[in-house]
């Protein structure tokens, strides 16, 4: 039987290896971590992250041919391939500090994975890693390991997206595998591209050379969030001149060059992979003395940092210069619908902003745990000015406005009647995803701000001459 070890059971590693398990049964799965909470988690009835589909899949191969465990140096030393989906965040200090890929996770289990190898083995980085880290892997491997033993390093970076990721695992649009050129290189992309030919169908697998496979994922994420930039950048221009956002997105998405993904103007991108992803981007291209290009890609960063500012100031200027005192009602706090994930979530800038202005809060998430809001907006649990709720009515009641800063389903189908009737009068609403309907909330007696849309009240008064 095939023994593969997962280091690293977080939002990647543990979805990932639990697909894996379920696509092959005859492979034993070990997913290790050396947080001891996190692998009790893995192990119990409520997982550590929450994704639709996980908790029917772990369940199905738990015990079965999937395990997790602490016991880090056991599984490495009994495993044929080991995939190493370790965090790799934006270094805080030093060197390239607040844009450099911080690689001190990577290259710890590196180091252990050399001291417990005794036999061959092949190491997936899955993990996103500045271009050409698998040559350094190599060097901390062939330095530190026993005699004899080989290991080949080959990229598959993974491209799930949090909320959808059992989906996009068992559906990807490609795997991409990148492997070190020469028979070795070669043996060892074919049998990982082995593991995948058991539910990915053969023309969805890309092999390439370990560089652009590296390169392939800081790229990929660095398109999509500059899109985002892109639609955001121009929903600032609709709202000034009159144009709606949603009708230039509807005309772009059919030029089928462009097409209708990722165009929806929204309070900002957040998630833990792009802005750090972009930083290390920029941080490799300064590097490389290449600095228009990290200026363009700053860019996008900028323009996103830019949309959430812009975001806060809208709040506060409509209701009449001042939020002061005045009750927010903040719906939704992860970084987007169907994940409890609430890394660099636009929710933390836009109710630090709004704190800023003296604003009272009550947020509200269907996910996301008191504890972990408290921690983002970096607060211990007695200050006055935030509450966390456990529903959306409760959030609104005798608020002055709401903002909706996650495009939760449930968000949509609220009864804004009983909300109106229940707020201070003008009621506002700032709908930071773009969800809600603006005529029906207007009729209601609203006050409705959408990104990109101008505010209805002064859309009322362009229409008269
Ligand atoms: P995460 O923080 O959720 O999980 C990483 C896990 O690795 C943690 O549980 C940590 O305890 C563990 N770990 C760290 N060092 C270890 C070691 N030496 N031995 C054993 N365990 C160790 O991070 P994540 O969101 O799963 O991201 C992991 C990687 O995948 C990052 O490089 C990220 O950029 C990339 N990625 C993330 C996503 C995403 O949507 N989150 C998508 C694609 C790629
Ligand atoms: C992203 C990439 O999509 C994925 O390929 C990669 O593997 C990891 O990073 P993720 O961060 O999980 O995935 O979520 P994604 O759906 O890309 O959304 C990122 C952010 O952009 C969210 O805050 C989302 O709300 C925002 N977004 C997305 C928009 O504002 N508009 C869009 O049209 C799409």
């Amino acid at each position: 039987m095939v023994k593969i070890c997962g280091i690293g059971a977080g939002y990647v590693g543990g979805p990932t290896m639990a697909v894996i398990a379920l696509k092959c049964p005859s492979i034993e799965v070990a997913v290790v971590d050396i947080s001891h909470s996190r692998i009790s988690a893995w192990n119990s009835e409520k997982l550590p992250i929450y994704e639709p589909g996980l908790e029917e899949v772990v369940k199905q191969c738990r015990g079965k041919n999937l395990l997790f465990s602490t016991d880090v140096e056991k599984h490495i030393f009994e495993a044929d391939i080991i995939f190493v989906s370790v965090n790799t965040p934006t270094k805080s200090s030093g060197l390239g500090a607040g844009k450099a890929a911080d690689l001190t996770y990577w290259e710890s289990a590196a180091r252990m994975v050399a001291d417990m190898s005794k036999s061959d083995k092949i190491i997936v980085e899955k993990s996103t890693v500045p271009v050409r880290t698998a040559e350094a892997i190599e060097k901390i491997l062939t330095h530190n390991s026993s005699k004899g033993v080989k290991f080949q390093i080959l990229s598959n970076p993974e491209f799930l997206s949090e909320g959808t990721a059992i989906q996009d695992l068992i559906n990807p649009d490609r795997v991409l595998i990148g492997g070190r050129e020469g028979p070795e290189g070669h043996e060892a992309v074919l049998k990982l591209k082995g593991i995948y030919d058991h539910w990915v169908p053969e023309d969805k697998i890309i092999t390439t050379n370990l560089w652009s496979a590296e390169l392939s994922k800081l790229a990929d994420n660095a398109f999509l969030a500059q899109r985002i930039s892109s639609i955001n950048a121009m929903s600032a221009l609709c709202e000034v001149t009159g144009a709606e956002i949603s009708q230039l997105s509807d005309a772009l998405s059919k030029n089928t060059k462009i097409g209708p993904k990722f165009l929806n103007a929204s309070v900002g991108f957040g998630g833990s992979c792009f802005q750090k992803d972009i930083l290390n981007l920029v941080y490799i291209c300064e590097s490389n003395g290449l600095i228009e290009v990290a200026n363009y890609w700053k860019q996008v960063i900028k323009v996103n940092d830019y949309q959430k500012s812009r975001f806060v100031n809208r709040v506060v200027s409509s209701m009449f210069n001042t939020v002061s005192g005045k009750k927010i009602a903040v719906l939704g706090f992860a970084f987007k619908k169907d994940t409890s994930d609430t890394r660099k979530t636009p929710a933390i800038d836009v109710c630090k902003g709004l704190l800023g202005d003296n604003a009272c809060l009550s947020i509200y998430d269907p996910r996301v745990s008191k504890d972990q809001i408290h921690k983002d907006l970096s607060m211990d649990s007695e200050v006055k000015h935030v509450s966390i709720v456990s529903d959306a009515y409760e959030a609104t009641k005798d608020a002055h406005g709401i903002c909706i800063l996650t495009e939760w389903d449930e968000f949509k189908t609220l009864d804004y009647q009983r909300v109106f009737e229940n707020m201070q009068k003008p009621a506002f609403v700032f709908d930071g995803r773009n969800i809600l309907n603006v005529d029906k909330l207007t009729k209601i007696g609203f006050i409705v701000y959408s990104i990109g849309r101008p505010l209805h009240q002064w859309m009322n008064n362009i229409h008269q001459p």
